[in-house]
């Protein structure tokens, strides 16, 4: 708990240039999810070389939208942060692979990130020629860093000309009534999850623009179900011959058969 109090004392640490690095050090120890799975999968080269991989991003453009941060600094309430996952960033990799199977042309088309976190995703989508790439993300601290990796980006590395992190909760975000992909990488548990798809099947009801919504680690897939409005279209877009991407990713889309 001494490295979750948001004392003076622990940002005297976390932005000291000579102990930054331990702070660092102790965060990742202390991410036992994030450090267990790294340990479970140290004999596994296909593992390490993903990692490899997906901190490469971070380290070739001079960003910081791979480690993860502690809930506990996420400056949001506790009822809030109950249901809420532990930060971490895309596989680059395998997001590109879900927007190559989307049977859109970019540029009539709105990308929205739930829970956008330090703007990883919005860096990706934003090398789309998309019309907006907005993200969503309610803990300010995460908002602070996305905002400066955008800054940081090279420019010349984006089609997109619209990239916004947006500081506020996800489940009340009115929704763009534009052609829109909703990206989702579990953010949130089964009760967020089902607010969520609520809110987008509310606004579907009213919305005549087609919509199409991309699940990254669909834990709480079930919960789509509830919502008529939108159609299964993994089986359909995702090919058969890419297993990895069709374990980790389920798509739905508004429009008809
Ligand atoms: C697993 S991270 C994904 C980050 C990013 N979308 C990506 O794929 O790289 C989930 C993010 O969702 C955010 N989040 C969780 N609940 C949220 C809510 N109700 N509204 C906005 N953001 C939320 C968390 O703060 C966290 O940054």
């Amino acid at each position: 708990m001494f490295f979750s109090s948001q004392g003076p004392f622990q940002s005297f640490f976390k932005n000291n240039r000579w102990s930054a690095p331990l702070y660092r050090l102790v965060y990742f120890l202390r991410y036992s999810s994030y450090f267990n799975r790294i340990i479970r999968n140290l004999h596994r080269p296909t593992f390490l070389l993903r990692l490899w991989r997906w901190h490469a991003f971070d380290r070739h453009y001079g960003i910081d939208t791979q480690f993860p941060l502690d809930p506990h600094d996420y400056d949001i309430s506790k009822e809030v942060l109950a249901d809420c996952t532990m930060y971490g960033g895309s596989s680059p990799d395998l997001f590109q692979r879900a927007m190559a199977c989307l049977p859109v042309d970019a540029h009539q088309w709105v990308f929205l990130d739930v829970g956008s976190g330090k703007g990883r995703v919005l860096l990706l989508a934003g090398k789309h020629p998309f019309k907006r790439v907005l993200g969503v993300e309610f803990s300010p601290a995460l908002h602070e860093v996305a905002k400066k990796n955008l800054q940081i980006f090279p420019a010349h590395e984006l089609k997109c000309a619209d990239i916004q992190s947006i500081l506020g909760n996800a489940l009340s975000f009115p929704l763009p009534t534009e052609r829109l992909v909703v990206y989702m990488f579990n953010p949130f548990g089964q009760e967020s999850v089902r607010a969520f798809v609520e809110h987008m099947c509310t606004f579907l009801k009213t919305s005549s623009h087609e919509l199409i919504f991309v699940y990254m680690v669909p834990n709480h897939a079930q919960v789509l179900a509830n919502c008529p409005a939108l159609r299964e279209m993994t089986n359909v877009w995702i090919s058969p011959g890419d297993t990895t991407l069709r374990q980790y990713c389920r798509i739905w889309w508004s429009g008809e058969s």
